[in-house]
């Protein structure tokens, strides 16, 4: 299991080898322009090509993107169909191209409210690319962090019923091994596009430690370049974890 950054000091790298990105503006950049929202969704898949080929390139071995919340079921019915066939074109479409770049694809969240097709086509491009090791691709696609913890916690007390009788046992792996995405490292840089500032019920347990960077560029607008920015302003960041300063320089001195 991968190291928790309440228990342990993760090591840390010049480049994030966690990024997770809520992609957010879609439907602004497209008001702006006077075209429906769908329209920004759409563009929006061309931003997610560009920065899982900039991730890939730059080292980034883990890369989660934010694609649909538990909460936007509440959005407008036609936008809601548009988003699940943008995931299936993009399930059909992209998945050689995922194998040519090396990219391992996971999808994260309750899959149980997907059409049976969707669900079908997930699973088999999970299974095609699951050689691949470059990097690990995860969309959330109906997830939510409070969703995450209920299942694990759910799980956990399947898995140990004992522990329901003496929960002063429980500790922090028990629960943490039961996240959909137990097998990656805790993000590094969160990122999100389109001027808000607020986690939204994402990675909310995994995102303890995580680097926040927010920028006001819509997510179609984003690319290499903008990745690069958030990656430059990470490597100015001094990342603690609980420590002081003194201690680190301290430790970079031994
Ligand atoms: C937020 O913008 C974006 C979404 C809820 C959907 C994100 C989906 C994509 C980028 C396309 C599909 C992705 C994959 C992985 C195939 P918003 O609509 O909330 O924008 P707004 O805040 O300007 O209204």
């Amino acid at each position: 299991m991968a190291i928790s950054s309440t228990q342990a000091i993760p090591a840390t790298q010049a480049v994030p080898q966690h990024v997770a990105i809520i992609m957010d503006g879609n439907g602004r950049w497209a008001t702006r322009r006077h075209l429906p929202r769908t329209a920004g969704h759409a563009k929006g898949v061309q931003a997610v090509r560009r920065v899982v080929e900039a991730c890939g390139r730059r080292g980034v071995r883990y890369l989660t993107l934010f694609a649909f919340s538990s909460e936007n079921w509440r959005r407008p019915p036609e936008e809601v169909s548009l988003l699940m066939r943008l995931f299936v074109q993009a399930l059909e479409r992209e998945v050689d191209k995922l194998n040519e770049q090396g990219v391992r694809l996971h999808v994260v969240g309750d899959m149980s409210r997907f059409e049976p097709r969707l669900q079908a086509l997930i699973a088999d491009a999970q299974v095609r690319t699951a050689a691949n090791d470059r990097l690990h691709l995860s969309v959330a696609a109906n997830y939510g962090g409070r969703w995450d913890i209920l299942q694990a916690t759910r799980a956990m007390l399947s898995q140990h019923p004992e522990l329901a009788r003496d929960p002063q046992r429980i500790d922090e792996s028990h629960l943490a091994e039961h996240l959909s995405m137990a097998w990656a490292p805790e993000p590094d840089l969160f990122i999100r596009t389109g001027g808000e500032q607020r986690i939204s019920n994402f990675l909310i347990w995994q995102l303890a430690y995580a680097e926040l960077y927010f920028t006001d560029q819509y997510w179609p607008d984003f690319g290499a370049a903008e990745l690069d920015a958030a990656f430059e302003w990470y490597r100015t960041r001094e990342r603690r974890f609980g420590r002081t300063s003194a201690q680190l320089r301290e430790d970079a001195a031994r």
